[in-house]
């Protein structure tokens, strides 16, 4: 663990978590860190027509309205998504409503989408434009709204020009009823007015890649659908995935274990391993899948490339591992590749997805 992480982390976990979170956002805004070096080549990943320099993201939630996507990006991410951004400002549901399960790694969430809202965000995300760096944008409904879908067709327009790319987040387990729109007829109605919406400002906004965020709680028929329909939708990637509603047995923090909301961090690793290698096997290389949900090391984090994973996100693991962990990937996953003497980490990409996909369904 780095000076900078055994000096912040003592204190941010002294306090309540959503405050910590405002401190750690704070920090970034006003403590420049020291930028990284360059990364190794070998690290570098194309895809969705982007070139990553590394493929350590920061996943959507913890820079929700772009207050510090460059920090981000100096502290050595090779991406970042911000959001998930509402088109209108919303409070989210009320606190307490973020929960840190020591014991496990692990966090629950019930958040519920608290956003500056769009025009906030935008006008951040604009005023950085020009700095260079991938940085994507990640878009939800209001809880309110009269028409979800109108929600994330708008957003898409609105941000196209000013984010590398957009995802389309569906899986969030606070906004009641927001899942339901995974499954198959509202999917297929949503994603082709995405795409079209896409497809009418590239002339102006470039051709801006859209993502699919789907649930590590999706049955598997779901998953058929859903990867069925992106496919024909031509979506040019899946992020597997959001937090889980499930709770594993073998969580140890009991009394926080029962708080509503979504849970991520170490013992979402097998669940969310499943689902990635269950997609990668049915996406057939159409299109590549970002693998988020419980990395914490540079093993987990070649557990989930070999999942099927061209693409990593954390947060959680953030949480306890501090900014350090970014480091710490990429210093195991080059040590990797030197070790076997390969060229690049997309030859790992899903290699034990078949073999995950004959294992027992994670307990
Ligand atoms: C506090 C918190 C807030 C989150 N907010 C969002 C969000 O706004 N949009 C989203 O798509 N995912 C959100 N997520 C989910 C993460 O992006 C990620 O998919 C999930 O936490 C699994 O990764 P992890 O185990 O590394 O945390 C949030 C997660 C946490 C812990």
């Amino acid at each position: 663990m780095g000076f900078l992480d055994r000096l912040a982390l003592p204190v941010l976990h002294a306090l309540d978590p959503e405050d910590a979170h405002r401190l750690a956002i704070r920090m970034l805004q006003f403590a420049p860190l020291p930028s990284t070096p360059p990364d190794d080549r070998r690290l570098a990943m194309r895809a969705f027509g982007l070139n990553f320099p590394n493929p350590v993201g920061i996943a959507a939630g913890f820079d929700k309205n772009a207050e510090v996507p460059d920090a981000l990006l100096r502290a050595g991410f090779g991406f970042v998504e911000v959001g998930t951004v509402t088109p209108l400002p919303q409070p989210g549901n009320p606190r307490p409503r973020l929960f840190r399960l020591d014991a496990d790694q692990a966090v629950i969430n019930r958040l519920g989408f608290n956003s500056d809202g769009a025009a906030a965000v935008l006008r951040r995300l604009a005023a950085r434009a020009n700095a260079g760096g991938i940085v994507g944008i990640n878009v939800g409904a209001n809880k309110d709204s009269p028409d979800r879908v109108a929600d994330y067709v708008g957003l898409i327009a609105r941000f196209a020009a000013v984010a590398s790319y957009v995802t389309v987040n569906i899986s969030s387990p606070n906004t009641p009823g927001l899942r339901d729109m995974q499954h198959a007829a509202v999917l297929d109605d949503l994603l082709a007015r995405v795409i079209d919406a896409r497809e009418r400002i590239a002339t102006t906004a470039g051709p801006t890649p859209v993502l699919l965020k789907i649930a590590p709680d999706l049955p598997l028929g779901d998953l058929d659908d859903a990867v069925a329909i992106a496919r024909t939708r031509r979506v040019d990637g899946m992020i597997v995935g959001n937090t889980t509603v499930s709770r594993p047995a073998r969580l140890r923090d009991g009394a926080q274990a029962k708080e509503a909301g979504g849970l991520s961090g170490r013992p979402l690793l097998p669940l969310a391993n499943r689902m990635l290698a269950e997609t990668y096997v049915r996406a057939e290389g159409i299109f590549p899948l970002v693998g988020a949900g419980g990395v914490e090391s540079g093993e987990s984090a070649l557990a989930k490339i070999r999942a099927g994973a061209s693409l990593i996100q954390v947060y959680s693991g953030l949480v306890f591992g501090g900014l350090g962990l970014v480091a710490a990937i990429k210093t195991a996953l080059l040590s990797v590749l030197i070790r076997d003497g390969r060229p690049s980490l997309s030859d790992y990409v899903g290699v034990d997805a078949a073999s995950i996909t004959a294992q027992a369904w994670p307990a």
